[in-house]
């Protein structure tokens, strides 16, 4: 992709802050080079040729602005994705968590569909089956453009339950048996039960915005998935989204982050990885920190 003109850059930015002021994200905060991608893919649906004409009819067209966001964000997900993660977040880290805390506070950052966080229910809940009752809180967030409706309707694909255990299958998932209507639309889908979805908030939001409201508040949180949305931000703000993530986890509490995501250089310090390969990464306690620092 060539070098972009002054001019073009300059209604580059403009379309970036008219973006932000409507939906509170900053897309210049992402990889250059994929928003421009997508960005090109709506000048072309739109047969809008430049930056500063898509402007213009962003402006006079209020539902393409949902399309835009949603070329920007990618929203790939599946329940379980990564089966090993998941082993381990219902074989080791949600009975650790429950031992050490009494208490489930788990936040999925960038939740897609709800796929994520819903996973996370279904093992908490089975972790349940196995232990003392705790109190069980799971919020879900996601930037706005019906990817949280999608979520609260909590209908899927069968492709995306490929990594679904059959005893979760069984129990946590109906068949959808459509109408005579809706033979096409309905076919091979399948709904999440009431009661997981009942275990989780769902919320639209910026995920920047959301930390820093919920660090100001002092909320706490004791596992937090960021999965597969790091990649797509520049390393600035990676680095703040990370920073602000262990600002609002407990001590000891986890981190999780894509297969393909590391986390920022200077940041690393701050947690552990008790899993060799595997991005699960635990907040180190003060008092280790410092004992680390000493001479
Ligand atoms: C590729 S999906 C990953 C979904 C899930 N975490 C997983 O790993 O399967 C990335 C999600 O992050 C969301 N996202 C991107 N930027 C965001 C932001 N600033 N705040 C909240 N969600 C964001 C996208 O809308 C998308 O649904």
């Amino acid at each position: 992709m060539g070098t972009l003109s002054a001019y073009d850059n300059e209604w580059l930015q403009r379309l970036l802050a008219y973006i932000n002021e409507m939906r509170g994200i900053d897309f210049s905060r992402y990889r250059h080079a994929t928003v421009l991608r997508k960005l090109e893919l709506r000048i072309e649906a739109t047969k809008t040729k430049t930056y500063r004409h898509y402007l213009e009819h962003l402006k006079s067209r209020p539902e393409e602005l949902d399309s835009l966001i949603a070329a920007l964000t990618i929203k790939v997900s599946t329940f379980f994705r990564n089966p090993p993660v998941f082993e381990l977040i219902g074989n080791v880290v949600l009975p650790e968590l429950v031992t050490e805390f009494g208490f489930l506070k788990i936040w999925s950052l960038g939740c897609a569909h709800g796929q994520e966080p819903y996973s996370i229910a279904m093992l908490a809940l089975d972790l349940m089956k196995r232990e003392e009752p705790v109190d069980i809180k799971i919020l879900g967030t996601d930037v706005c453009d019906g990817a949280i409706e999608r979520s609260f309707e909590g209908t899927y694909p069968e492709g995306e339950l490929a990594d679904v255990k059959k005893k979760f299958l069984e129990s946590y998932f109906e068949r959808i048996v459509p109408g005579p209507d809706q033979r096409h639309s309905q076919e091979g889908m399948f709904r999440v039960s009431n009661q997981i979805k009942s275990m989780v908030r769902l919320e639209c939001g910026d995920m920047l915005s959301r930390l820093k409201q919920r660090r100001a508040k002092g909320d706490r949180y004791n596992l937090i998935l960021c999965r597969n949305v790091l990649i797509y931000m520049n390393r600035f703000l990676q680095s703040e989204v990370v920073q602000l993530v262990s600002d609002i986890l407990h001590e000891n509490g986890y981190l999780v982050i894509g297969e393909s995501e590391m986390l920022p250089e200077g940041l690393r310090g701050l947690f552990a990885q008790p899993f060799p390969g595997i991005k699960i990464f635990r907040k180190k306690s003060l008092a280790k920190k410092e004992a680390q620092g000493r001479p």
